[in-house]
């Protein structure tokens, strides 16, 4: 029984998890076709996947050897949960080691977004800084703003811990309360319409998908930012292009792509959207701990302990 690895990571798989459970990896630099997976995973017990992966019932039932998706990232909408569970296949997933990286990145694309940071920098590399001047690139000052998060887990609320530092009002929108001190839980509406920033760290669901639609995008304060590193699905691309052509806002910071790799054109030319490639958990030591959280967890599987990262709609199964 072996484990198959959809892309080379930054730890080495095979030396962590010793040679009891051989791993083969796929080498390539982007993720395994159906047919690539298929043929690559044949005979394996444990899936090791990246978010690129989809694992669709298709997938399970042309690998039925495989007992474990071990799901190295903390977002698993790739990954067919009830498909799995059907099949008896547990889904772990790697919850908490990337929680301050992807807050950090948050507050980069923020304050990108607010003092202009990606007009500046542009600015002066095309050779058009002649002096500093007093109305060049104003932006949106931080202090005494209304901060929305939406979704309020490990992430959003590692977000609101940041914003006190920058002297933010915090609310946020989730379904359930968060600790009191971080926030004060508001209802949709009135996250969009009191919020100077609003920054997504819900999963992408079914309840989640286009929740910042034409509608809700234009139902936000006039001049706020928005802020994306959850999932692209959950903003309408097409109407966020909308929303900074002709409505109220400010700005937006987009780590997540609602199709990615592909973005909507009309964002890559705004000068007021900042992009990033998806590089919510992309530091050495984020990545380091995901790796060896899912490593960790198809070792357990393989030897027949429990694993300690089961995702929460297979809890009670596990
Ligand atoms: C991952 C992420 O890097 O963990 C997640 O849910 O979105 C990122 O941090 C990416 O998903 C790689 O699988």
């Amino acid at each position: 029984m072996t484990a198959f690895l959809t892309r080379p990571l930054s730890v080495d798989a095979q030396a962590f998890v010793g040679p009891g459970l051989p791993v083969r990896v796929f080498e390539a630099a982007r993720p395994p076709s159906f047919e690539e997976l298929v043929r690559g995973a044949e005979g394996a017990h444990t899936l090791l996947t990246l978010v690129s992966d989809p694992i669709t019932a298709a997938v399970l039932d042309a690998l039925p050897t495989v007992r474990h998706v071990a799901q190295v990232a903390v977002g698993y909408d790739n990954v067919d949960v009830e498909a799995c569970r059907a099949r008896g296949v547990l889904v772990t997933h790697t919850p908490g080691v990337l929680t301050d990286a992807t807050a950090d990145l948050t507050f980069a694309l923020l304050l990108a977004v607010a003092r202009r940071v990606r007009e500046g920098a542009a600015l002066l590399r095309g050779g058009h800084f002649h002096g500093w001047g007093p109305t060049m690139l104003l932006g949106m000052e931080l202090r005494d703003r209304v901060l929305g998060i939406y979704g309020f887990g490990r992430i959003g609320q590692a977000v609101a811990r940041r914003a006190a530092g920058f002297g933010m009002r915090v609310v946020y929108c989730s379904r359930s309360d968060g600790p009191p001190e971080l926030g004060a839980r508001v209802d949709f509406a009135t996250l969009l319409r009191a919020s100077d920033v609003v920054s997504l760290h819900a999963p992408a669901t079914p309840e989640t998908r286009h929740a910042f639609d034409a509608a809700a995008l234009s139902a936000m304060k006039p001049g706020a930012i928005l802020i994306n590193t959850a999932r692209g699905p959950l903003v309408e691309e097409a109407a966020l292009a909308y929303a900074l052509q002709e409505g109220p806002l400010f700005g937006a910071g987009l780590d997540v792509y609602e199709d990615e790799p592909a973005v909507h054109p009309s964002l890559i030319l705004r000068d007021d959207v900042v992009l990033l490639p998806h590089l919510g958990s992309a530091t050495e030591a984020a990545r380091r701990r995901m790796a060896e959280t899912a490593l960790t967890d198809a070792l357990c599987v393989f030897e027949g302990r429990a694993a300690k990262h089961v995702v929460p709609e297979l809890l009670d199964d596990a």
